[in-house]
């Protein structure tokens, strides 16, 4: 029983320093979507993948996140930001 502390810190440490790409798709979906479908047509997803595309590093995705998060009024926790900008880059970006 004496362990149990210490899971849960593992727990809550692993939890705030890995993004959550799972997460991100699920807020990405629900905000973010519908404005680069009207933007584009089709699933909206292209504007990831077009050529030549905006954001072409890691960190300029993060702050595009931030941006566009911005326009949408989620006022969503840099944490969440950082889920959407993990699942877009594992999904869409690859960067090298
Ligand atoms: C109000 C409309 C709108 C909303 C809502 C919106 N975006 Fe965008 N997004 C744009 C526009 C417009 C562009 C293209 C800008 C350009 O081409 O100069 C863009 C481009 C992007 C790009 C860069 C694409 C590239 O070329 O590499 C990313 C990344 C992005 N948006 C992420 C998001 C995320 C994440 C959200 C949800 C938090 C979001 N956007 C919500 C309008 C929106």
């Amino acid at each position: 029983m004496r362990t149990l502390p210490f899971i849960f810190l593992f727990a809550l440490m692993t939890s705030a320093l890995a993004a959550d790409p799972k997460n991100g798709k699920t807020l990405h979906d629900k905000q973010c979507v519908a404005c680069h479908v009207k933007l584009i047509g089709g699933d909206g997803n292209k504007i990831y993948t077009r050529s030549p595309r905006l954001i072409n590093d890691r960190k300029a995705l993060g702050q595009r996140v931030t941006m566009c998060s911005a326009q949408t009024g989620a006022k969503w926790f840099p944490e969440e930001e950082e889920d959407v900008a993990a699942y877009l880059a594992q999904q869409f970006y690859k960067f090298k």
